[in-house]
């Protein structure tokens, strides 16, 4: 795992940009998105830069079962919001919310994941060391299904909507071994509430219940966060 602590997100955004150009300009063609506030800054200068996205495909995390793609509060518009009506893909996955067969669902994006394998893939990490939307206790094996989101999720995503009774209680996610088929991964980190989560996926044991330390069996992962979220790392990951 190689780790690069920046002071904060807006050099950690221009850091993981240039990790994705890079990939790009040596021949990525599949990147896997993520929603969230630790991708905004990355997501301005890939909006910002002279790189073209037509010949690329993306494939996102996960979606909230239930919300259209005119939600403003689904994956689909945060999305369409944030980067893809500024600098359109050849094609864009998202889970569709509105399913009324969600495991038929899961089932076709996990062939999309298998036709069009994952080149560079972004995450963002939650406060109890989830990605995408798969919560301790996740299999490690696990490949897209439907989550019932744990509430601390519910809590720490109800900042997005009026009240905490809008947040839906179910997504469909990306399994951890989608996640971990990509051949590289960056991870994003900002923030000292990222802190506990950030020490027990580098430095912890891997573990179901702490989702993102399976990356540490990963051969090409990045992470990169800010001095809050490493402040509780061992000095050596501290540059
Ligand atoms: C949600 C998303 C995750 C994201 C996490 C952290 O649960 N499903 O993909 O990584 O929130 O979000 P943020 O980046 O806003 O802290």
């Amino acid at each position: 795992m190689k780790v690069i602590v920046v002071k904060d997100k807006v050099i950690g955004g221009a850091k993981a940009f240039e990790i994705f150009s890079d990939g790009i300009k040596k021949g990525a063609k599949v990147l896997g998105l993520a929603t969230g506030s630790s991708p905004l800054t990355l997501y301005s200068n890939m909006v910002n830069s002279d790189l073209n996205f037509e010949d690329l495909i993306s494939i996102n995390l996960d979606e909230y079962v239930g919300l259209s793609p005119y939600n403003d509060q689904s994956y689909h518009y945060f999305m369409e919001q944030n980067l893809f009506s500024k600098k359109p893909f050849k094609k864009s996955y998202v889970p569709d919310g509105t399913t009324d067969d969600v495991a038929a669902t899961c089932k076709a994006y996990d062939e999309i994941i298998k036709k069009h394998p994952i080149d560079i893939q972004l995450l963002g990490i939650g406060r109890n060391g989830h990605i995408a939307f798969n919560e301790p206790g996740t299999s490690f094996d696990s490949t897209t299904h439907e989550v019932k989101l744990t509430e601390n999720t519910i809590k720490a995503n109800s900042r997005f909507f009026d009240t905490i009774d809008e947040v839906p209680k179910n997504a469909i996610c990306m399994g951890i071994a989608n996640i971990m088929s990509a051949k590289k991964i960056v991870l994003l980190a900002f923030g000292e509430k990222k802190a506990d989560a950030i020490k027990k996926t580098i430095e912890g044991e891997v573990t179901e219940e702490v989702p993102a330390s399976v990356l540490q069996k990963h051969p090409d992962v990045t992470i990169i966060c800010d001095e809050a979220a490493a402040q509780k790392l061992d000095d050596k990951y501290k540059n």
